[in-house]
Formats: structure tokens, C-alpha cells, sequence
């Protein structure tokens, strides 16, 4: 099965994206009222920012609100290698071109032309065209490297510094243009302290984890296997949340994993299927391992227990 939140068909020469509603997008209540608060912000000219823990369904989200736009979409992924270049574009040399007429053979006439080439990149191409841009997870990118787009947001003008040496030194921002960030704030390793001039500019939103009959929904329409099964895997994770320091782990993407690896495999959700305890062990025990004991590790007897106890009571 398509673990893709959306279809995500090339549209033309560019690598830009058409999404498309995939199969096993699960819209819950929840998801179809925020998606419309959002159409409404964004129909308005303001960008949106989902900032919420890992596996809260923000990539998905930002997929589905973009589909309703109906228009190319850029995507880019917050990388702290990112310079403003990597957003905007940058000088890549000269093209040289030659042309040698020959055609009458006693004159030979060349003609050398050198120009600077400029390429554009996503941020540029965005504005220009009018996509929607998705920069997922922005705060991994330095700070700096997303100074380009204050100007964007604000003034509607992508300003491209003495980097372009042929052209204009800015583009007015195609009217289309949308953007939708997202991002994780507890996240503590590779990101960055966002700049409050960019946050000032976005309408934050966030997120946080599912409902547990949305969860089962879910775990559901990706695996297939039978939602008995599937809201027993769930308890259990939602039961995990509870043990050790993070609250947020494990996520909806271990529950995912459980249930399509046992739909593979066959069999239940239960205690008797060795198969299944093996899954849970692997895929639950090193998430929250930091829960010691004597500097041993319990998270494998509590993953046990708690398996135990789910499966007990249903
Ligand atoms: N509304 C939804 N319908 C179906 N699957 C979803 C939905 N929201 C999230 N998921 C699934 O849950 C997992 C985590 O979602 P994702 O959007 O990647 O979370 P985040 O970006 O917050 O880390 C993915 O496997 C995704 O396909
Ligand atoms: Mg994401």
C-alpha cells in the first residue's frame, strides 16, 4: 500500500508536483473543519504553519490543503545545508555558444556568444509562476538561508540580491502563490531557532495527536487489516504514550508499521501469536528506551505488560 499522504504526479519540465488525493487519506472531522479554516486563511493571502510534534499528520495535512488549491505545488524540505541560493536560485557559470557558418566555403564567419546563466530554483520558479510552495519542516534550515522569503510573505517580492547578474534584482510574487510551512518545535537535534520576523508573518497552527478513533481509522485505511486488531495496536501505543519522558512517542507511524507488517504475515493481535509479541517488541521497546532500571532498560517488560493488558481486556 501507498504510504504517500497524496499522488504526487510531475507536472512538465520542472519538478514541481500536481497532488492528487491518495488512496487511504483518512479526513476526519477534525481534518475537514482545520482544512477549511485554512483554505480561508490562505484565500486571504496568509501563510499557514502546522508546528506540532513528529507523526501528527502535518506533511499530510499541508498535502491535503494544497490539493484544494488546484495548482502546481514546490516542495521543500528544511535542510540545515540550505543557503538562500538553494532557495532562489544562483549564477551557474556561463553558456557558451559558437556558431560557424560555413556556408559558403571560402568565408568562414564565427560567432562566440558568452552570457550568464542563471538558475532559477524552487523558491524563484514558485513566486514566478504562481505554485503553491510546501517547505516542510523549515526550522532545519539556517535561519538566514530563509531570509529570502520575509520579503516574499510581506511586500509580495522576491528580492534576488547581486547573485543575478542579468535581469531584474527582484520578481513581483505571482498572485497564486501560496504557502504552507510545517514544523516541529519539540524537535531539539538540527533546528533551529526561528526567526520571530518570519513567524510574525504566519498563521501557527498547532497540531497535536490524533483522537484515538481517528488514530484507529487510520491505522485502518493503511494496512488493511481489521480494525478489531487495529484498535488493539492503537491502545497499546496510546497506553506507551504514558511511560517515560516523551509523551509523543510512539507515533502513529509505529502503529502504521505494526499493522501492515501482522497484515503481511497474517494472524491476530493477540498475546498467543508469538509473531505478533515479536513485532511489538522490535518495532515498541527501543522508542521510549531511555526508561531505566537499575540501568537496564525495561522497556521491553513494559511493552510486554502493556501488551498483555490491552489484549486482556479486549
Ligand atoms: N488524515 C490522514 N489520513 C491517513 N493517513 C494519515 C493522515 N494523517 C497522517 N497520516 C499518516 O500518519 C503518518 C504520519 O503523518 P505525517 O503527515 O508524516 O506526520 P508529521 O508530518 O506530523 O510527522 C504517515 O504515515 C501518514 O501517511
Ligand atoms: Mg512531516
Amino acid at each position: 500500500m501507498n504510504d504517500a499522504p497524496l499522488k504526487v504526479v510531475a507536472s512538465g519540465a520542472d519538478d514541481n508536483v500536481t497532488p492528487e488525493a491518495g488512496e487511504g487519506f483518512v479526513a476526519t472531522p477534525y481534518v475537514q473543519d482545520l482544512t477549511e479554516r485554512v483554505l480561508s486563511y490562505l484565500a486571504a493571502g496568509y501563510p499557514v504553519h502546522f508546528a506540532g510534534p513528529a507523526g501528527t499528520g502535518k506533511t499530510t495535512l499541508a498535502f491535503h490543503v494544497a490539493a484544494q488549491l488546484d495548482r502546481p505545488v514546490t516542495l521543500i524540505h528544511g535542510d540545515d545545508e540550505f543557503s538562500s541560493s538553494d532557495l532562489i536560485g544562483r549564477d551557474s557559470g556561463y553558456r557558451r555558444s559558437k556558431v560557424v557558418d560555413n556556408y559558403i566555403h571560402s568565408v568562414l564567419k564565427t560567432e562566440e556568444n558568452y552570457n550568464t546563466t542563471w538558475e532559477d530554483n524552487r523558491l524563484t520558479t514558485a513566486c514566478e509562476k504562481g505554485y503553491t510552495l510546501i517547505y516542510d519542516e523549515f526550522t532545519r534550515s539556517r535561519p538566514e538561508a530563509n531570509n529570502a522569503l520575509l520579503s516574499v510573505l510581506e511586500e509580495k517580492i522576491l528580492n534576488l540580491p547581486k547573485l543575478r547578474r542579468s535581469g531584474n534584482g527582484y520578481i513581483a510574487v505571482h498572485p497564486s502563490f501560496r504557502a504552507i510551512f510545517t514544523s516541529n518545535p519539540e524537535e531539539y537535534a538540527g533546528v533551529h531557532k526561528t526567526q520571530d520576523a518570519l513567524l510574525d508573518r504566519l498563521i501557527t497552527i498547532n497540531i497535536s495527536h490524533f483522537d484515538r478513533s481517528s488514530e484507529v481509522k487510520i491505522a485502518e485505511a493503511k494496512s488493511g487489516l481489521p480494525r478489531s486488531d487495529c484498535e488493539i495496536i492503537i491502545d497499546i501505543i496510546r497506553e506507551l504514550r504514558q511511560v517515560g519522558v516523551n509523551n509523543n512517542r510512539p507515533t502513529i507511524r509505529a502503529c502504521i508499521a505494526i499493522a501492515r507488517i501482522l497484515a503481511g504475515v497474517g494472524g491476530r493481535a493477540h498475546t498467543s501469536n508469538q509473531a505478533f509479541m515479536r513485532i511489538c517488541h522490535d518495532i515498541l521497546a527501543i522508542d521510549t528506551a531511555k526508561v531505566t532500571r537499575g540501568g537496564q532498560s525495561v522497556m521491553g517488560d513494559r511493552v510486554n505488560e502493556i501488551v498483555q493488558s490491552v489484549c486482556e481486556k479486549t
